[in-house]
């Protein structure tokens, strides 16, 4: 998306947070105050007018995101293993839940970036790895880490859960791509991955994707040093 299109997305999920508030709102009433005098067939179909406004809640908040991330242009120095605790520790509550091991492994980089932007990023990837780590799995595990690819230090985010299909490596991080095995997992708006794209591509990085889907997946990511994206963009 360039910048008019982010923009006009801005616009629209500006636009439609109001009246997606007042829906909810009055829904919420409507439970509280009438629940009991609603008959129970009506109550089902509140329940389903009540999943998709969260849904549209969750989209237009990704698209409000998504038009941010145009705006951030600061970058300070900051610890990427720090920032990763940091994400852990916010996602403790569904780790824990799940059982899940997590294993930080070591020789993080000192980043030159958006310090926002960057924890938005595994924000997503790890919450992803968390999500779709399969229900029945019997020894959930992810592991975070950096290796060393062409002598460059790549991210990596590795879980041992549902995989991601060949066809789909790509097509993930184009916005509401979702596969099959995912939907039956776990909601979700397919926004993500794109976010998670776009912020990479605006540190002038790589983000991918590699995965045997009866092992699980390694979402690999490429920041360049602050020198090397000056040198580009000269
Ligand atoms: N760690 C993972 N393991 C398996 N599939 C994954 C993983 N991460 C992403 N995917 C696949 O990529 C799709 C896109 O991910 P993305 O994060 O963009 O959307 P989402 O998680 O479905 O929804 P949300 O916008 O709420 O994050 C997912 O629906 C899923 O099919
Ligand atoms: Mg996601």
């Amino acid at each position: 998306m360039d910048k008019k299109e982010l923009f006009f997305a801005y616009t629209i999920a500006h636009e439609l947070k109001s009246p997606i508030i007042t829906i909810d709102g009055f829904l919420k009433a409507l439970l509280e105050d009438y629940g009991k005098e609603i008959p129970e067939g009506a109550l089902e179909y509140l329940k389903y007018i009540e999943d998709a406004v969260k849904r549209l809640k969750a989209i237009i908040n990704d698209m409000l995101t998504l038009s941010q991330i145009c705006d951030e242009d600061e970058a300070e120095k900051f610890s990427l293993k720090e920032l990763i605790k940091d994400v852990i520790l916010k996602m403790k509550p569904s780790i824990q839940q799940r059982n899940i091991k997590i294993e930080i492994l070591d020789s993080f980089p000192i980043l030159y970036a958006n310090k926002k932007l960057i924890y938005l990023l595994m924000l997503n990837l790890i919450s992803n790895a968390i999500k779709y780590i399969g229900s029945r799995n019997p020894d959930p595990c992810i592991q975070i880490g950096t290796k060393l690819i062409n002598g460059k230090q790549i991210i990596f985010v590795k879980d041992n859960g549902i995989g991601i299909p060949k066809d789909y490596h790509e097509k993930i991080f184009d916005i509401f791509q979702r596969t099959p095995e995912a939907r039956k997992e776990a909601e979700g708006t397919g926004i993500g991955l794109f976010i998670a794209k776009t912020i990479v591509e605006k540190h002038k990085g790589k983000i991918w994707v590699e995965s045997n889907p009866a092992k699980g997946c390694t979402f690999f990511v490429y920041i360049p040093e602050k020198k090397e994206r000056e040198n580009e963009s000269a």
